[in-house]
């Protein structure tokens, strides 16, 4: 499963890249707004970050708007993905650019239904929001599940983004379930890399080689 990140914050990416472990990231209008800078910008600093599909989000509502704002989203660079919500308007926009050659990252994804026009539409990646599912009760697990079942059955190759990931436990799930990515907070990011076994392990390294270096006198603590 590939990873992405799903911030409009820099600094998050910046961090998250140099681990090794990003190859993609995602915005959204929510995600922009929090760091009350030029969407633009913005975007063009995480390209020279990230060298992986970058999905900038349109917020016109009919189709010629979210043509206009998709062009010049796309024009800023080659690996921006185009995000666009599920519906009609967004099924035609996505036709067409899809057509054009620009890639769309179709969001809001609730349902199989919408999985699969979103996959007719051209749609080169469909996101799935498992979180604001379980938000209301329903299961978000189950929606991620069935839509790699039924773009399976179909040979589709729309590639599925695990969405709306909360807690390091919808990552591991995704991932059993097979999908193609997941885009995760940064914060849910640091969560996965701790585990409380590994801080144990790392403290009971260090006092053990502190007893050593006493024992052996070497204060100074060389290793030669
Ligand atoms: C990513 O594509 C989505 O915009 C994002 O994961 C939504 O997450 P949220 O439901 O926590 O806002």
């Amino acid at each position: 499963m590939k990873i992405f990140i799903d911030t409009a914050n820099v600094d998050e990416i910046r961090e998250a890249a140099s681990w090794g472990i990003l190859s993609g990231v995602t915005t959204n209008p929510t995600l922009a707004a929090r760091e009350n800078r030029d969407y633009g910008i913005v975007l063009k600093e995480i390209i020279e970050i990230v060298d992986g599909p970058i999905s900038a989000e349109v917020i016109s509502l009919d189709k010629d708007g979210m043509i206009a704002e998709a062009k010049k989203l796309a024009a800023i660079h080659k690996n921006i993905v185009i995000k666009v919500p599920i519906t009609e308007a967004g099924l035609a926009t996505t036709k067409y650019l899809s057509g054009q050659g620009i890639k769309v990252n179709m969001t809001l994804v609730f349902s199989v239904n919408q999985a699969m026009l979103a996959a007719g539409a051209g749609a080169a990646f469909a996101s799935p929001f498992l979180g604001r599912l379980d938000d209301i009760n329903e299961d978000g697990m189950v929606l991620l599940s069935n839509m790699v079942k039924v773009y399976n059955n179909y040979d589709i190759d729309t590639q599925i983004i695990a969405a709306s990931i909360r807690h390091p436990q919808h990552v591991t799930s995704a991932a059993l379930i097979g999908v193609d990515i997941a885009t995760i907070p940064f914060k849910v990011l640091q969560k996965m890399v701790k585990h409380p076994l590994t801080d144990k392990g790392i403290a009971q390294f260090l006092a053990d080689w502190k007893k050593l270096q006493s024992a052996i006198g070497n204060s100074a603590g060389n290793t030669v």
